[in-house]
């Protein structure tokens, strides 16, 4: 059966508005599933942790739980190495002040041009303990990295390098494969920012082989909880800031102070709503991800099929632009390299600063971000950071060929 957009929307009650939401980048609808699930662990298991009565318990449980949902998501090796937190950037954050304390004055940190400022301001901090920032850049004619650059940071000096799995505002894909497989070569450790990634393709942390990944659950159809991902023994090995009681062994060590209980229970019902697309809708899928089973293996292919379906709507999506004057695209338009984007696309148009076409797609009920969405470097890189940035489109596993449609419109009649 294939995937069907009208029966998966039923699922998000934000929907029921009307509204067309191209927002998914900066934070992607929760489905019916998860809202009920942080309503029950309200009524039912709402309390601290670690205690000796039943509310206290079910939180253990939901916490739990919701590890061994984000490792089948990520296909991570033990529910140990999965660690929450209030968001990505407070998680590196903290992982790269624990890292600091490892690192020696002259050590050196790369990080890319193409990021999100969450994979680059936590790494800069560390030039305070010594250590020195080597800058990946990017091509500015399709917005890739630029690996030739990455090859001449690498040497002896790398302890870290930092990239993302995939541009929040260009949409593009590194290659991240190979860019871990170099950095292990050189001695060094692997961080990579998936939460533009995470909720357009299948993540497997194992098959990558990085170090550290993180994502956000509620860019993938959950709450507003952070995801890092640790190889266990790289967890265990790190001495992080933490109150004296927090548990000394990962992942409970790197999640000093009360957690989000709540959001880890929609995070749980959100994975377990999408690897219900995989049983259901994405059988096909299923003989690439051999030997996975039961939820992990519907979580892949779920995610695979989500996948398949976005870069249609894209296309459709890329088509229409054609038809607009006066655009500019920022990243990869050639379709033959469409398996090197996700379905985010961000533009300017001739004439209109990227606000007042944000403005007057929500006039429309069409919902577009614009500016640098924290993407400093590579709008600043672009010349772009004082002429307002970007319009940025994100296509989601909700959105439809009418919404691509009504948005084409909405902005042939923009630009006249
Ligand atoms: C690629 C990327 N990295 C990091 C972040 C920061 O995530 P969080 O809001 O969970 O801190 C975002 C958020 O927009 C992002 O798109």
């Amino acid at each position: 059966m294939t995937y069907d957009v009208k029966e998966v929307r039923a699922h998000f009650p934000a929907l029921e508005s009307g509204d067309v939401f191209f927002d998914g980048p900066g934070g992607t609808q929760v489905p019916r599933e998860a809202i009920e699930a942080v309503n029950q662990y309200y009524t039912y298991a709402n309390a601290n942790f670690h205690g000796a009565f039943i509310t206290s318990r079910r939180t253990d449980k939901t916490t739990l739980e919701a590890r061994y949902a984000v490792a089948d998501f990520l296909n991570a090796h033990s529910e140990k190495e999965i660690v929450f937190g209030p968001n990505m950037t407070t998680l590196t954050f903290n992982l790269s002040r624990a890292i600091g304390r490892i690192l020696s004055p002259g050590d050196e940190i790369i990080v890319s041009r193409l990021d999100h400022d969450a994979n680059i301001a936590p790494w800069l901090a560390l030039q305070e303990t010594g250590a020195v920032i080597r800058w990946i850049d990017f091509h500015h004619e399709d917005c890739t990295l630029d690996m030739a650059s990455f090859e001449k940071c690498l040497g002896p000096k790398t302890k870290i390098v930092a990239v993302g799995y995939a541009s929040n505002l260009f949409g593009t894909v590194n290659a991240v494969s190979r860019i871990i497989e170099a950095a292990h070569q050189a001695g060094a450790t692997t961080f990579i920012d998936a939460v533009h990634y995470a909720p357009h393709a299948p993540i497997d942390v194992q098959a990558i082989d990085c170090d550290f990944l993180a994502c956000s659950a509620y860019k993938f159809f959950g709450p507003h909880v952070g995801v890092l991902y640790g190889k266990y023994d790289h967890l265990d090995r790190l001495q992080v800031y933490k109150v004296r009681p927090s548990g000394e062994m990962p992942p409970d060590k790197f999640e000093t102070g009360t957690q989000n209980f709540e959001g880890q229970a929609g995070t749980t019902a959100t994975l377990n709503l999408l690897a219900w697309i995989g049983e259901k809708y994405a059988a096909d899928f299923s003989e690439q991800f051999k030997p996975f089973e039961g939820r992990r293996l519907n979580l892949k292919t779920a995610m695979a099929a989500i996948e398949f379906y976005e870069m249609d709507l894209f296309s459709l999506l890329m088509e229409g632009f054609r038809e607009v004057s006066g655009m500019k695209i920022f990243g990869v338009t050639d379709p033959t390299r469409f398996k090197d984007r996700v379905p985010t696309v961000a533009f300017r148009v001739n004439g209109h600063t990227p606000r007042e076409i944000a403005e007057r797609m929500a006039a429309e009920n069409i919902y577009v971000w614009d500016g640098h969405c924290y993407a400093l470097e590579p709008v600043k890189r672009l010349g772009l950071e004082k002429k307002g940035g970007v319009v940025r489109v994100g296509l989601s596993l909700y959105n439809t060929k009418e919404e691509v449609n009504r948005l084409i419109s909405a902005l042939k009649r923009i630009t006249g």
